[in-house]
């Protein structure tokens, strides 16, 4: 044990106080020893440090922080090293609010587009969150903040989230729910980790010794501390018997009586204890000695909003371009129309929620773009059905412009921690307008604000889709650079887009009708089963368009690496994600085949 000496001058009050929490959001203190406390704060786009009386889920009101792009979007860039940025960016932002734990990121594979958390996690494929979730937590830690991966594991589902039973064969799980994890610890090193509510084939997580022990500890090589999702520690002694070493938040001193009953009763040995003591004293002088000289120092305010502006202009897909209509030539006559260009959709519902620093809107900025705007229509209504005055404001409107900006998406209560999504469509009153201002003009251009998949059955109604995910409280200005091809998009798709949620693998089995979920479709999740069961999706995952082409040529792989000479082919200035793996005689990292609407 590292601290030992320490240790052995505390009592067996003290070493079970400091395994569970002192209140929402702070750990224990042993002020004679000089053990400081730590606080753990959400989250993973943006720090949400509650002043006042704290809350899971972002009810009440938390410190100004810049608020990023959400991991969904970001993993759209496919570039750890951006998360890496953003990470340090967040790190900055988390010591300067004397926080220790930043709660994040969060990298849960997508299961199914429905779960209501996909938005704040970055894949359908584990490898690609690994890798992202990797820069985040090096980027987090590179201040010695420690960042806190979540929610380990096999958390893929808000139904029921505290009871649900996820249950899998152990390849399953190893290959995709556990390879994300175990990229994201074995490259990143994070300080701390965060088990999930769920029980992982009959065991909470928080006191699953073959995720805890086994694998976390002696296979990953995993030195940190685990901290129990908000009120996921159930059984305390069995948690820290298991490897779990903090419980968050407070019982107010149960757990910690009960743990000592548990020494008292020879059920669990003090120096069991000892040793989770330790392994979380490690991590709590460390982060208290890194935060305590960066505290209370301030960030650039400015400077992070022009970073979440860069990590968005990144991250956006072009989703459709029919006939080039994109990029729009300087000065065209554009009717912007839409709701949310007018308050923007820009982060999700939950815990993650951060209160910005500063929000564009796109009507707030479209005046530093050389666009000529004549007007601007909500369109629709935020929440409730269509409503047919404002469909006719904004189809008059429409008529009257060379092109129309229609901003569309999915609505804030559609994207939220505890709730699953029940429908894949957008709301019916965006649909009813985008029919009514495509009849009334047909260069619709869509810009998309949704943090997970949609379906579209009305996307030959427009001529382009720009889909700026969640977007982050600068976002609003890196789409419009897009449109108008200040930036070429490079995004492509970390998740498929099916034609319809029924083409799922795992829609038979999701929700689950009870407490128990079988992952029935085992490892087939996204794209490894649309191609195998070659079933069509409206785009495939690692989808993106460019105004520019790309040519590959000089392949060579060997059993360690793949090189070859990547070409910009076209007029203007690009960038490229290179895709390994995909079908055999297919060009440019897309699948032409699965394109709905070609280029
Ligand atoms: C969420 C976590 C979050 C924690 C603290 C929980 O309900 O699942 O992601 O970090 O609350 O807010």
């Amino acid at each position: 044990m590292k601290h030992q000496d320490l240790i052995k001058q505390m009592t067996l009050e003290e070493k079970a106080h400091l395994l569970s929490g002192r209140d929402f959001w702070q750990t224990q203190s042993v002020k004679r020893l000089g053990i400081e406390s730590m606080t753990l704060s959400d989250g993973p786009h943006g720090i949400r440090k509650q002043e006042g009386a704290g809350d899971q889920l972002g009810l009440n009101g938390s410190l100004p922080a810049t608020c990023y792009p959400t991991a969904a979007t970001m993993a759209n860039s496919w570039d750890p090293a951006l998360g890496e940025e953003l990470g340090k960016m967040l790190g900055e932002e988390a010591a300067s609010q004397d926080v220790c734990v930043l709660l994040g990121p969060g990298l849960n594979v997508k299961r199914s587009p429905f779960c209501g958390r996909n938005f704040e996690y970055f894949s359908e494929d584990p490898y690609l969150a690994g890798k992202m979730a990797a820069g985040y937590i090096r980027g987090i830690q590179a201040n010695g903040v420690s960042a806190c991966p979540k929610h380990f594991a096999a958390n893929n589902t808000e139904l029921r989230r505290m009871a649900s039973n996820s249950v899998m064969d152990e390849r399953t799980l190893r290959e995709i729910y556990l390879t994300n994890f175990e990229i994201a610890v074995t490259e990143g090193h994070p300080k701390s980790i965060m088990s999930s509510y769920n029980m992982v084939n009959g065991v909470y997580a928080n006191e699953n010794e073959h995720l805890l022990q086994e694998i976390l500890r002696n296979t990953w090589g995993f030195d940190g501390f685990v901290v129990s999702d908000w009120g996921a520690c159930n059984d305390f002694t069995d948690g820290v018997r298991a490897g779990s070493h903090l419980e968050m938040p407070s019982t107010g001193g149960d757990s910690p009586r009960q743990l000592m009953q548990a020494v008292y009763e020879g059920r669990i040995s003090e120096d069991e204890v000892d040793v989770r003591v330790d392994e979380l004293l490690d991590v709590m002088l460390s982060t208290r000695k890194a935060v305590n000289p960066l505290k209370g120092k301030p960030f650039d305010v400015d400077a992070h909003h022009a970073f979440a502006q860069k990590a968005s202009e990144q991250s956006i897909v072009l989703l459709k371009n029919e006939n080039n209509i994109l990029p729009l030539k300087k000065g065209s006559k554009v009717a912007v129309i839409g709701e949310f260009a007018q308050k923007a959709r820009y982060q999700g519902a939950g815990s993650s929620v951060v209160n910005c620093t500063k929000l564009d809107h796109t009507m707030g900025v479209i005046g530093n773009f050389d666009l000529n705007v004549i007007g601007f229509e909500a369109g629709y209504p935020r929440h409730g059905a269509p409503d047919a005055a404002m469909m006719q404001k904004a189809a008059e409107l429409a008529k009257k412009a060379d092109y129309v900006l229609l901003y569309l998406g999915l609505d804030e209560i559609s994207e939220s921690e505890g709730l699953d999504r029940s429908t894949l469509a957008i709301p019916d009153c965006q649909i009813e307008t985008l029919k009514a201002v495509s009849d009334a003009n047909p260069n619709v251009i869509i810009v998309m604000s949704a943090g997970s998949s949609v379906e579209m059955p009305w996307i030959d109604r427009c001529k382009a889709m720009v889909h700026g995910y969640l977007c982050g409280q600068a976002g609003a200005s890196a789409v419009l650079k897009v449109i108008l091809g200040e930036v070429n998009p490079s995004g492509k798709l970390s998740e498929s887009y099916p034609y319809k949620y029924e083409d799922c693998s795992s829609a038979p089995y999701f929700p689950a009708k009870e407490r128990t979920v079988e992952y029935r479709e085992g490892l087939y999740v996204g794209y490894r089963y649309y191609d195998t069961a070659k079933v069509p999706v409206l785009f495939p995952f690692g989808f993106g368009l460019s105004y520019t082409s790309f040519a590959y040529s000089d392949l060579k792989v060997s059993d360690k690496e793949a090189a070859f000479t990547l070409t910009n082919t076209g007029k203007v200035d690009g960038a490229e994600v290179a895709q390994l793996g995909l079908p055999k005689g297919l060009p440019q990292g897309g699948r032409e085949q699965d394109r709905h609407h070609p280029a």
